[in-house]
């Protein structure tokens, strides 16, 4: 949630800024800023998403070539810049309220990702000592309290002494602040010098030949440089072209964790698609693929990235809590019935939200998986942070490296879905089911339940997924049609049992997010427990229903339900197993996914939907990467 963008080199900062924006967009969109370095600070910032500040910066650039006035500094030409995309939080979506903000002075430019909680105290006291505020924000007060700190600092460094007092002033005002916070500030007076600071929410250092980069997240700077630093929690930055220099908030030297991205430059790119979902959607059998690549040892042991548990501390493991947000929470729910069938253990899943306000019974023997995409949800990271404290294990599943959730975790799994940058989660979802999987069988092995050769047959069913998913995805004609069809409906309804019911959910959602229609997943034998009465003649009714040779009686009963929907006027959108005769009947729209092991199903049939909702948001006109109100990485609680 907000992108930041830093640069010190010898680049012009403003492209690169700019293209750092673009790929961190998705983190949040009302509004969009920059700042400049060169011969005094120079600024551009406007409410709405970031072709308003590109528009902005041509009129400017364009006024400043037809009436050049030779002693002012230029925007285009300075090499010390920073960057800011917003997803509002304190003060509507303004320009004034848009990052950077600006000390009184005119000398700092301040960016801020999280939430300064004391912020109304930082600010009275300030107004009382006669500071006038431009906005709303409780970014604002980090301005005028690092310019006023500047004037106490005396640092000598002989690389660099006035960076050194940017940074000592941070740092000093940082342990002000109370909240989550990523922070960058440029001083006016300081010409090459970027400075970060962060406490919970994320900050990376990209480390190029001659110039560095600071951003939430690698994608920023990814065609720049490949090399990463991983910031600690509590620590202040300050990097210069040919520098970075890490302190921790008491001011001791810090290091940072180094690291190499494997990112493709390319896949932050649409590739040809009109929209990153579209592309995303695709790249998932690459994606399955990706991450199930070499997990198996030679023994057939299934391998986690990173391990600082002993098989014995998982051997004592008698109880396991999933939890995470959003479309990670459905991957969840899948999990547990994979993790309790292969592994005996009990499993709940939660939302990582409500997890630790409701003082779950947790202790050395819980294992608790958190799963995120992004690894810096705050209300997933909060609950792992609340699961240490009540000394769980804790285990992270995630897509992005150098990220905070799998930093603080006892053990990781990568997902390897590569950047996911449309809002609505695709490629994450069903990495995550692998992993998922993987980490299910890895449990049962561990413990003894499953035997090498029984894992090695599940991992060989799980790599058949990325064929049938790239079948699933030739087949999508019919369900775009289908979507235009649907795209006037008042509400769509989605049921499922079993594994299905988390996909009946994740429909729901990908189609709330993008097409901004009344839709709701229901467990298929609860709707006549009340949502029943919200069938209507003409309802859409998407029914997900699982194979007829594994848990037949599921099948059987979600059939019953789909009569019960039809009885009332529904119209019947089924998604069943290829050569599954009997539904064919029951469907006023059938979609064939190939046949496929029960547990790994929510693999195929969860594809359709994803199609479904972006077709449907296309015929509704809206943005199918950018949906409104919504950001992908939620940094604040
Ligand atoms: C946001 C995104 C969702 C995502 C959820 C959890 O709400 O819009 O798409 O599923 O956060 O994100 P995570 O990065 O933790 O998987």
């Amino acid at each position: 949630m907000c992108g930041i963008v830093g640069y010190a080199g010898a680049r012009p900062a403003l492209g690169v800024v700019i293209n750092g924006l673009r790929r961190l967009e998705y983190r949040g969109y009302d509004s969009a800023g920059i700042a400049v370095v060169d011969g005094g600070l120079l600024m551009e910032k406007r409410a709405g998403k970031l072709a308003s500040l590109e528009k902005a910066l041509a009129e400017r650039l364009a006024e400043a070539s037809a009436n050049p006035r030779p002693a002012a500094g230029n925007i285009a030409s300075g090499s010390t810049g920073i960057g800011h995309t917003r997803w509002a939080t304190h003060g509507g979506p303004t320009d004034r309220n848009a990052h950077p903000h600006r000390s009184a002075d005119g000398r700092i430019a301040v960016i801020h990702n999280g939430i300064i909680e004391n912020f109304a105290k930082l600010r009275s006291d300030l107004e009382g000592r006669g500071v006038t505020f431009l906005s709303d924000t409780d970014t604002e007060c980090v301005a005028h309290l690092i310019s006023a700190e500047l004037a106490n600092v005396d640092v000598e460094s002989p690389e660099s002494p006035v960076g050194a007092r940017l940074g000592e002033a941070m740092r000093r005002v940082c342990l002000r602040l109370e909240g989550a916070f990523t922070l960058l500030a440029v001083d006016a007076d300081a010409p090459g010098v970027v400075v970060g600071a962060r406490r919970n929410s994320p900050l990376v250092v990209g480390r190029g030949r001659d110039e560095n980069f600071l951003a939430s997240d690698v994608s920023a700077f990814i065609e720049y440089t490949r090399e990463a630093t991983e910031l600690g929690q509590d620590q202040v930055v300050t990097i210069t072209d040919d520098g970075v220099t890490i302190m921790d908030f008491l001011g001791n030297p810090a290091d940072g964790k180094e690291f190499h991205i494997d990112w493709d430059s390319n896949a932050a790119e649409k590739g040809g698609y009109d929209y990153f979902m579209l592309k995303e959607i695709a790249e998932q059998p690459r994606a399955i693929a990706d991450t199930l690549l070499g997990r198996l040892t030679e023994t057939g042991e299934v391998m986690l990235d990173e391990v600082r548990l002993s098989d014995q501390d998982l051997r004592d493991v008698d109880k396991i809590f999933v939890v995470a947000c959003g479309t990670a929470y459905h991957s969840g729910l899948v999990a547990k019935y994979a993790i309790e069938h292969w592994t005996r253990i009990p499993c709940e899943v939660e939302l990582a939200s409500e997890f630790r306000y409701r003082d779950p019974v947790l202790d050395r023997s819980t294992l608790v998986v958190a799963i995120s995409q992004s690894g810096e949800t705050m209300d997933t990271l909060m609950a792992l942070r609340h699961a240490k404290e009540q000394k769980a294990r804790v285990l992270a599943i995630c897509n992005t490296s150098g990220s905070t959730i799998p930093r603080e975790s006892d053990a990781v799994l990568y997902t390897r879905g590569g950047p996911e940058i449309a809002v609505a989660s695709t490629k994450a979802f069903l990495t995550q089911l692998v992993a998922c999987y993987l980490v299910g069988l890895h449990l049962a092995q561990v413990r003894g339940i499953k035997y090498a050769d029984e894992v090695g047959a599940v991992v060989a069913q799980l790599q058949e997924m990325s064929g049938k998913v790239d079948q699933v995805l030739d087949l999508m004609e019919p369900v775009r049609r289908l979507a235009r069809e649907l795209a006037d409906a008042k509400s769509v309804l989605f049921i499922g049992r079993h594994v299905g019911y988390p996909v009946a959910l994740e429909g729901a959602l990908k189609l709330k997010e993008l097409a901004y229609m009344h839709a709701e997943g229901f467990a298929a034998g609860e709707l006549k427990h009340g949502p029943i009465a919200l069938i209507d003649q003409g309802t859409p009714v998407v029914c997900v229903v699982p194979s007829p040779r594994g848990r037949g009686v599921l099948r059987d009963k979600i059939i019953s339900n789909i009569q019960e929907v039809r009885a009332r006027g529904a119209r019947t959108v089924v998604i069943a197993e290829d050569g599954d005769e009997d539904v064919r009947s029951y469907a006023d729209h059938l979609i064939a996914v190939p046949v496929t092991p029960t547990l790994l199903a929510p693999l195929v049939t969860t594809v359709p939907l994803q199609v479904l909702a972006a077709e449907i948001a296309t015929a509704r006109g809206h943005d199918v990467d950018q949906p409104r109100n919504l950001a992908k990485s939620v940094t604040v609680e």
